[in-house]
């Protein structure tokens, strides 16, 4: 890709930035934030390490959203991250009118974008974004599943002691407490996980992979997951922009799939250099479904208390 824009230069937007200017998934990339200074010394610092790591991107920061000008990508961090006991729900208030105003500037300065929503809660505000902008939904999406995803994997890992390179979990629903970690689509080398692991392993791991973020929030205390968020956005700026086909779960709108409508939820996708352009949609067994219905229930309360639903 020529250009993407990271909208939020906290600290995922900080690791996001390093990651995609060192694997080179873009020649130009900037760091937006409203904080005056913020933006342009993380860039700048990053820039400077182009020479030791080997990269060719051109990294800057600004607090002007007219930089986004000419984006491809906008990767949207930017709003308060959750604080001990919060939900990600919890969140929701304070950081619907910050991505107000993103969107007024994505529509204005970068309208043939698309949009990755990584701010929390991210189903609910993948929605919104799509529900303002009126945009296709290849275009809007957002990114939990790709994390909760690895977060899994390295829970079957830790449990086994196998590769996590042979390990290859699915995680569906919305990014909160009622995720559905789909065991039966989860394996190693192509094995089922019933075949290494006992019922009571394999319902630590789901229930680990559930409180993930809350696992590491609780530890850190004064910051929520940033380096794991990170990965998982290049995971998926790099199936973007290798135009690779790959299937990963992300959050996406829902028009029918899965037995919802108007709502957005994690799902595998494919994802290509025109977004995501196809959901795949799984035989779920009444257990599965009964969850995913669980989970879309607490993102469509979320909805229904945003302030202006504008129904596209
Ligand atoms: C996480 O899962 C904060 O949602 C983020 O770590």
């Amino acid at each position: 890709m020529k250009k993407i824009t990271i909208v939020g230069a906290g600290r995922v937007g900080e690791s996001t930035a390093q990651i995609l200017a060192k694997e080179e998934l873009c020649r130009e990339l900037v760091l937006l934030d409203i904080q005056e200074g913020v933006p342009q010394g993380m860039a700048l610092d990053i820039q400077e390490s182009a020479s030791l790591l080997r990269f060719d991107t051109k990294v800057s920061g600004h607090s002007n959203p007219a930089a986004m000008a000419d984006s491809e990508l906008v990767i949207v961090t930017a709003g308060f991250p959750r604080k001990p006991g919060m939900s990600r729900s919890d969140v929701l208030d304070a950081n619907l009118k910050i991505i107000d105003s993103v969107v007024d500037n994505i529509v204005r300065y970068a309208p043939e974008s698309m949009v990755m929503m990584v701010t929390n809660p991210v189903d609910v505000l993948t929605w919104y974004v799509w529900s303002k902008t009126g945009w296709e939904r290849r275009r809007v999406f957002g990114q939990s599943g790709a994390l909760d995803t690895a977060r899994m994997a390295s829970f079957i890992a830790m449990e086994t002691g196998y590769s996590i390179k042979d390990i290859s979990p699915l995680v569906l629903g919305g990014h909160g407490d009622a995720m559905v970690p789909l065991v039966r689509f989860s394996d190693i080398a192509g094995i089922p996980l019933e075949h290494f692991l006992d019922p009571q392993a394999i319902a630590r791991i789901v229930q680990r992979t559930r409180q993930g973020g809350g696992e590491i929030l609780s530890l850190k205390q004064h910051s929520s997951a940033y380096d794991s968020p990170a990965a998982a956005i290049a995971a998926m700026v790099d199936a973007i922009s290798h135009h690779r086909n790959r299937i990963l779960p992300c959050v996406s709108i829902l028009d029918g799939e899965y037995g919802q409508h108007d709502i957005a939820m994690g799902i595998p996708a494919v994802l290509n250099e025109n977004g995501l352009v196809k959901i795949i949609e799984l035989d779920l067994n009444d257990k599965e479904r009964r969850e995913f219905e669980a989970s879309a229930d607490m993102v469509r309360a979320d909805i229904e208390r945003l302030p202006h639903r504008e129904t596209a």
